[in-house]
C-alpha cells in the first residue's frame, strides 16, 4: 500500500510502485485533466505539482512520491467553478483565447501556476525559460506568452489595491459567456 496526498485528498494505493504518477492519478483516481504526450518526460502534456514544483508524471514512479502532496489541474479550483472562482491564470487563459485543440493545455498551466508562484514579474524570457519544457503542437506559444503576463498583473493588481483601483488592470478581463470553464479545470 502507498499513500498519496492529491488535491488535498488522501489516498491509499493498492498499485505497484513503478506505476507512473500519470496512470495512477487517469486510471486509478480517475482524474483525466492531465494528459499522456510522449510517456518520455519531453512535452509537459503530464504536468503535475510535487509540493508545488512541476513535474513530468509520465516517468515518476509512484513510489517516488509517497507520502507527499500532488497537485493536479483539477486541483487549482473547485469543481464547476466559476469563472470568477478559476485561478488568475486559468481566467487569462479563457480571457485570451489560449487553448486550440486543447490537449497540451493543462500542463502549460500547471508550468504556468508554478512560475507565477515562484516569480510574480516574469520577463519574456523567464517565461520563455520556464516554459521550455512544454510542447503545443498547436503553436500558442504567443498567447501562453501573453496570458502569463495578464494573470501577473492580474496578481499584482491583487496584492496592491491602489493598481487596481485605477481600473487600468481588470478592466480588460471580460470572460466569453460561450466558453465552458470546465475545459480548463477538468480537460
Ligand atoms: S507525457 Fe509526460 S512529458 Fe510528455
Ligand atoms: S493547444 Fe493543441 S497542442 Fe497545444
Amino acid at each position: 500500500m502507498i499513500r498519496l496526498t492529491v488535491n488535498g485528498v488522501e489516498h491509499t494505493l493498492d498499485v505497484e510502485g513503478d506505476t507512473p504518477l500519470l496512470w495512477v492519478v487517469r486510471d486509478v483516481l480517475g482524474l483525466k485533466g492531465s494528459k499522456f504526450g510522449c510517456g518520455a518526460g519531453l512535452c509537459g502534456a503530464c504536468t503535475m505539482h510535487l509540493n508545488g514544483q512541476p513535474i513530468r508524471t509520465c516517468i515518476m514512479p509512484l513510489s517516488a512520491v509517497a507520502g507527499q502532496n500532488i497537485t493536479t489541474i483539477e486541483g487549482l479550483s473547485p469543481a464547476n467553478a466559476t469563472p470568477q472562482q478559476l485561478t488568475p491564470i486559468q481566467q487569462a487563459w479563457l480571457e485570451l483565447n489560449v487553448p486550440q485543440c486543447g490537449y497540451c493545455q493543462s500542463g502549460q498551466i500547471m508550468a504556468a501556476t508554478a512560475l507565477l508562484a515562484s516569480n510574480p514579474n516574469p520577463s519574456d524570457a523567464d517565461i520563455d525559460n520556464a516554459m521550455s519544457g512544454n510542447i503545443c503542437r498547436c503553436g500558442t506559444y504567443p498567447r501562453i506568452r501573453s496570458a502569463i503576463h495578464k494573470a501577473a498583473g492580474m496578481m499584482s493588481a491583487v496584492s496592491h489595491p491602489q493598481a487596481a483601483r485605477n481600473g487600468e488592470l481588470f478592466s480588460e478581463v471580460t470572460l466569453p459567456q460561450a466558453t465552458n470553464s470546465e475545459e480548463l479545470s477538468h480537460g
